[in-house]
């Protein structure tokens, strides 16, 4: 996928956002790029969609998001194919391909939120043609930032502390999880870390762990039950956007490398730490 801005640049102005812009719909033309990044990025386990609402305002009908959107005529749609054998690596790659879709539409100037379980899944589901196996899983709206927030978004982002993220010493570490990692000492891989930091996550709960060590990075994920409640898992799939923040930002930098499943590694049970990946620089 080809970005205009640097991705740097892009995860550093993204944020999610609630309320849009009605005056300014999203031309046609974006909306055809958008289109053809999702095509580009389905794969058997998952596809996206677009979804437009736009005879509802026409209507005077409220959009089913229980207040949280407004203004947002279009959204796009996560659908996956149900009873995978593997829930944890489709919820893995399912947040790192909608994180790079979401990561495209922000270089188009345009506003995202990824949601789980703020909208009626029912009324956005008519919307969109399932097959007998799809479910429909997630949901972002689309358009254009309004200026103006409105109070309830103001309090959407305080409560999780959106504008904040866990510092460097609670989420990297070297060796093992009791020595945290100095930023001097990473070299340019300082500014992935950084912009794995920078992930959104579900409630910004940031799950996602790292350990540096002699053949690269270990990546590991906090696990909690909420993640499981909904149709993907939400740790793993917050593990796939961190995985998403970090490669692209690599692959920006010229640092060669790949994430590389390593069955010798260990989970960390005193610490509720599930080993993922390593990233194996090459
Ligand atoms: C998997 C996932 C699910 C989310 N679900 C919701 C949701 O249902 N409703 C909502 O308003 N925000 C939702 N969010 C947005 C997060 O609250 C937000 O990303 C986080 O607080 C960080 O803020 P930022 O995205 O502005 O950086 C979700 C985010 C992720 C990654």
């Amino acid at each position: 996928m080809k970005f205009n801005q640097t991705i740097v640049e892009i995860i550093t102005k993204r944020r999610s956002v609630r309320t849009y812009d009605t005056k300014k719909d999203v031309e046609l033309d974006k909306i055809k790029i958008i289109q053809d990044a999702m095509n580009e990025e389905k794969t058997k386990s998952f596809r996206f969609d677009i979804a437009t609402f736009g005879e509802l305002k026409k209507r005077k009908e409220r959009l089913g998001t229980y207040g949280f959107i407004k203004g947002a005529e279009l959204f796009m749609v996560g659908i996956i194919n149900e009873g995978s054998s593997d829930r944890k690596n489709q919820s893995i790659n399912f947040g790192r391909t909608f994180e790079r879709i979401i990561l495209k539409v922000t270089d188009l100037g345009l506003g995202t939120c990824w949601m789980v379980s703020t909208f009626k899944r029912k009324q956005l589901a008519q919307k969109i043609s399932l097959e007998d196996n799809e479910h429909f899983a997630i949901a972002s709206p689309l358009g254009y930032s309004a200026l103006k927030k409105r109070p309830i978004e103001k309090i959407m982002r305080r409560i999780p502390k959106s504008d904040q993220r866990k510092p460097w010493e609670d989420l990297f570490f070297l060796g093992d999880f009791t020595t945290p990692l100095v930023r001097e000492d990473t070299g340019e891989y300082g500014i992935a870390l950084e912009m794995l930091r920078l992930s959104p996550s579900a409630a910004n709960t940031q799950p996602w762990r790292i350990s540096k060590q002699n053949d690269g990075y270990d990546l590991y994920v906090m696990k909690d039950n909420r993640g499981e409640r909904h149709a993907i898992d939400c740790n793993y799939n917050d593990v796939g956007i961190a995985m998403c923040h970090f490669e692209l930002t690599a692959e920006e930098l010229g640092l060669t490398g790949e994430w590389k499943m390593d069955s010798l590694k260990n989970n960390f049970l005193e610490y509720n730490l599930e080993y993922i990946s390593t990233w194996k620089t090459t």
